[in-house]
């Protein structure tokens, strides 16, 4: 299969532009795009046949299930039952944007979808591609990250290129994603709100409207609520290791002076160390926006360890370490 990219243009009429995706989505066949948080890979999310072409195309197990995206109030109707004072409050708050809701579903939504649990995931995305595909084509659009199982998420068309080639119809191209790191995953259907996958939408601006909010603990033995959180999540080639002072710093780099190292950083006091090879960022923000691409990259350019300096776990920063700890290979703490 040849895979096509749509690059678009983000200031002409998109609507036109987008024609030959949303005829491909119609008749059934997946296509990705980007969204705020990460490319998505998307299709008929009320049709099983096109859903299938997801698991197929990702080599993504099926139990682990789908998000439906979707551009009104209406579509949510249609999918789901919940709570509509606390749903319309947080989708007042945060919808559209980074925030998936886990709401009980109704019959219309396949079993694909939800891999046969009695819930669905919920996203009203904020992108305007995205919004301009799901209203053009009337249904919600069921759409995993755009990256083979096991690969990072994709935060630019070319990585979706890269891992999809060949194995999808089309790409939108819309450039680099603004958030990078995929949605907040809040469970609403049970007795408690649960914290299931931190994302741009924090805990904090959660517990503010939810006062009972839990967070999910992922250890082995508790029942997996959110099916993706038992897939081993995705390491780049590179060792990454995570560390916290300034004092851990010589050692390990006395360990792994043979390595070729990269090490990422919030602290510009660093650049007084030139024996090291910095990456520094601005903040929380920017560094959650390059990480999957960092990794990508610097893997492709041979480094062998990545040396991550831990964040604060506040706002985006809860995310942010969520995603590192996974690909982590040694903590230092
Ligand atoms: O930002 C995002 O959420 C991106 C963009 C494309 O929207 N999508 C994304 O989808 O990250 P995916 O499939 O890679 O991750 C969805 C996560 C998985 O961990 C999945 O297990 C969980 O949401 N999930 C989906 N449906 C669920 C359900 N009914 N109950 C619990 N967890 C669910
Ligand atoms: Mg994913």
């Amino acid at each position: 299969m040849q895979t096509q990219i749509l690059k678009m243009n983000l200031s002409s009429p998109l609507k036109t532009q987008l024609e030959p995706a949303l005829t491909l989505l119609k008749k059934n066949e997946i296509a990705a795009f980007p969204t705020e948080t990460v490319y998505g890979l998307g299709a008929n999310g009320f049709s099983k046949e096109a859903v299938a072409k997801i698991f197929e195309a990702k080599g993504r197990p099926s139990d682990n299930p789908l998000i439906l995206h979707i551009s009104n109030w209406e579509m949510l109707q249609e999918i789901a039952v919940f709570n509509q004072e606390l749903v319309k409050t947080l989708s007042q708050k945060f919808w559209p944007g980074p925030l998936t809701l886990v709401l009980k579903r109704k019959d219309k939504v396949p079993d694909l979808i939800s891999a046969g649990l009695p819930t669905v995931a919920v996203r009203f995305p904020s992108h305007p591609i995205a919004l301009a595909l799901i209203s053009g084509c009337a249904f919600p659009l069921a759409a995993p990250s755009a990256n083979r199982s096991g690969r990072p998420s994709p935060t630019t068309a070319e990585m979706v290129y890269k891992d999809l080639n060949g194995k999808i119809p089309m790409i939108v191209d819309g450039g680099e994603c603004t958030i990078g790191l995929e949605s907040t995953v809040l469970a609403l259907h049970e007795k408690k709100p649960v914290l299931l996958r931190p994302g741009a939408v924090t805990y904090e601006e959660l517990k503010e409207i939810l006062s009972d909010l839990t967070l999910s603990h992922h250890q082995e033995h508790q029942k997996v609520h959110s099916p993706g959180m038992k897939y081993t999540h995705y390491k780049p080639k590179s060792r990454i290791v995570v560390f916290e002072n300034m004092n851990q710093l010589d050692p390990i780099i006395l360990k792994y002076k043979k390595l070729k190292t990269v090490c990422f950083t919030l602290d510009s006091s660093l650049i007084l160390r030139p024996e090291i090879e910095l990456i520094l960022f601005e903040d929380a923000l920017e560094m959650s926006r390059r990480l999957y691409s960092l990794f990508i990259e610097l893997e492709g350019q041979g480094v062998d360890l990545i040396l991550i300096q831990a964040v604060s776990e506040k706002g985006i920063g809860r995310a942010l370490m969520n995603r590192i700890l996974k690909a982590a290979d040694e903590v230092l703490s």
